[in-house]
């Protein structure tokens, strides 16, 4: 367990943290490969100071110009050796928080930009996070994501999303495939939200229904 500030617990498995942590690490190559379109978009021109929820082991920081300073909110402590690694190569300023992103450890309208990317899937209370994210953006800033969403009712592939529910849940550490985080983000109060739908990777894999924008406060 660790990251439990501001009041909200975060539960990190023993063996599942840093195997997450090691798969991660794996996986990001072709990871990147996958969603590096998307994220050349949405991650274009990031300011000199960006907030990052759930960096994991820092497959952001390659968007991000040398000497950026990253709040980054990674509550689990598997991954901070490969973040920090991660942050030398690409001379990121780090500011580490092991703290959950449900309650940001920082003052109302002091970023001017956040990001995520495959993180509003696995948070415990994804409304409360985009709550935090619009609260410490100043008016103005920018919320960048890339994340993976339900598919629509009805589907096959939204059955398959509920049928592996668990066992998915389990492995990676909460993640959920059945989340409708377009309506989420649309309705969390920003000024303005670009957001676009498509698939990304091979149709059998839960997660290829994704969205990628950009919402303003
Ligand atoms: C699937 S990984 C994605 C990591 C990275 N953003 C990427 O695209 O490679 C999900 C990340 O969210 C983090 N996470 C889980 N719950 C969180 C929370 N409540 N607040 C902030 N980060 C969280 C996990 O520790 C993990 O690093």
């Amino acid at each position: 367990m660790n990251g439990d500030e501001g009041g909200v617990e975060y539960h990190s498995n023993a063996l599942r943290g840093p195997a997450n942590a090691f798969g991660l690490a794996l996986a990001g190559g072709p990871l990147e490969r996958l969603l590096d379109g998307r994220k050349r978009q949405v991650f274009a021109n990031l300011p000199e100071t960006v907030l990052e929820i759930g960096p994991g082991v820092g497959a952001n920081f390659r968007y991000m110009h040398t000497g950026t300073k990253v709040l980054a909110v990674e509550p689990n402590s598997a991954m901070h050796s490969r973040l920090q690694t991660a942050a030398r190569r690409y001379g990121i300023e780090l500011e580490l928080h092991c703290s959950a992103a449900e309650a940001l450890d920082v003052p109302d309208g002091s970023v001017p930009m956040v990001i995520s990317s495959l993180v509003l899937c696995t948070v415990q209370n994804p409304s409360r996070v985009v709550a935090e994210i619009l609260r410490v953006l100043e008016t103005g800033g920018r919320y960048a994501f890339v994340e993976h969403v339900a598919a629509a009712p009805g589907s096959r592939l939204r059955r398959l999303q509920h049928t592996v529910r668990q066992p998915w849940a389990y492995f990676f550490e909460g993640c959920s495939c059945e989340r409708e985080l377009s309506a989420l983000i649309r309705a969390a109060g920003f000024a303005a939200v670009e957001l676009v739908e498509y698939s990304a990777g091979p149709r059998w894999l839960p997660v290829h229904t994704q969205i990628s924008g950009v919402a303003v406060k």
